[in-house]
């Protein structure tokens, strides 16, 4: 594993983490949007859910798929899966599975893979590399692949002071200590995003425990368009992003929904 990974997975990894990913149990706006499409079909899809975290991804999917695999590279999550949903059916499962490592899995075996809530973006590029590449692997032709990464676009609002102001006081106070922090370790600020196809930093999510990938959204599209088809992109609220806003949403990630097409 590279630093930044070790970073990450020993944050991942760790008690008080599960317990923060634990208590979040709603599904964010583009995850709502990508379940109503996708309802229709699911009874006849195996599902991969990686990087599935406590489990928050499970409740709105697993009952309504053919099989359900969520798989997570840290114990501790697994473990909490388990006994989250201890009474699951054969069909529901949970295994410490590393995305850069699926040989577990057969050639085209799953009708829809999700990434969820940006767990992509806690691996080294090369991994990230590794990981599409496994993914396109055990993907079935025709089947769906839905992820978020985190948008290069909107790094610039984590140092812009007033983007800070919020009504909530408690809010406010958390935004103004990080934005503080931020500045110190990031003086130069535009060298993290300008001109860049993608950077690896500190963007300070869980109190500055783990390096997270950002990376260009229309690039992002373009990697993608080799080996997928039927690319959705979606900001937070679950709004479809349209091409000619790709150079403008500043939303801090993005959910992708394609079609595997091999
Ligand atoms: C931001 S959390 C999201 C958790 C869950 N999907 C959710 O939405 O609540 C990212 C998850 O990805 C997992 N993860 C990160 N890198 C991974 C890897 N290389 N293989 C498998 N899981 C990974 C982490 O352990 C963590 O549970």
């Amino acid at each position: 594993m590279k630093s930044e990974s070790m970073i990450n997975y020993a944050t991942y990894n760790d008690y008080k983490t599960v317990e923060k990913y634990s208590k979040v149990n709603s599904l964010q706006e583009p995850e709502r949007k990508i379940l109503e499409l996708l309802k229709p079909a699911l009874k006849n899809m195996r599902m991969l859910d990686i990087g599935v975290g406590a489990g928050r991804t499970t409740r709105y999917f697993s009952n309504h798929v053919k099989e359900y695999v969520g798989i997570d590279y840290s114990p501790l999550m697994i473990e909490r899966c388990k006994h989250n949903f201890e009474n699951r059916p054969d069909n529901i499962k949970f295994e410490i599975i590393d995305v850069i490592d699926l040989s577990v899995f057969p050639d085209n075996y799953f009708d829809f893979v999700l990434f969820s809530f940006n767990g992509i973006d806690y691996l080294s590029k090369e991994e990230r590399q590794l990981a599409f590449k496994n993914i396109l692997r055990v993907g079935k032709n025709g089947g769906y692949f839905s992820f978020s990464t985190h948008n290069i676009l909107s790094v610039k609002n984590l140092f812009d002071f007033k983007k800070q102001f919020t009504s909530n006081p408690k809010q406010l106070m958390r935004n103004l200590k990080t934005w503080f922090r931020l500045k110190l370790l990031y003086p130069q600020p535009d060298k993290l995003y300008k001109n860049r196809d993608y950077v690896i930093f500190n963007d300070g999510s869980l109190n500055f425990n783990l390096l997270t990938f950002y990376t260009n959204p229309q690039i992002q599209k373009e990697e993608l368009s080799k080996n997928f088809t039927c690319i959705k992109m979606f900001d937070s609220n679950g709004n479809i992003i349209n091409g000619n806003e790709l150079d403008t949403v500043n939303d801090n990630w993005i959910y992708f929904l394609c079609k595997f097409n091999k």
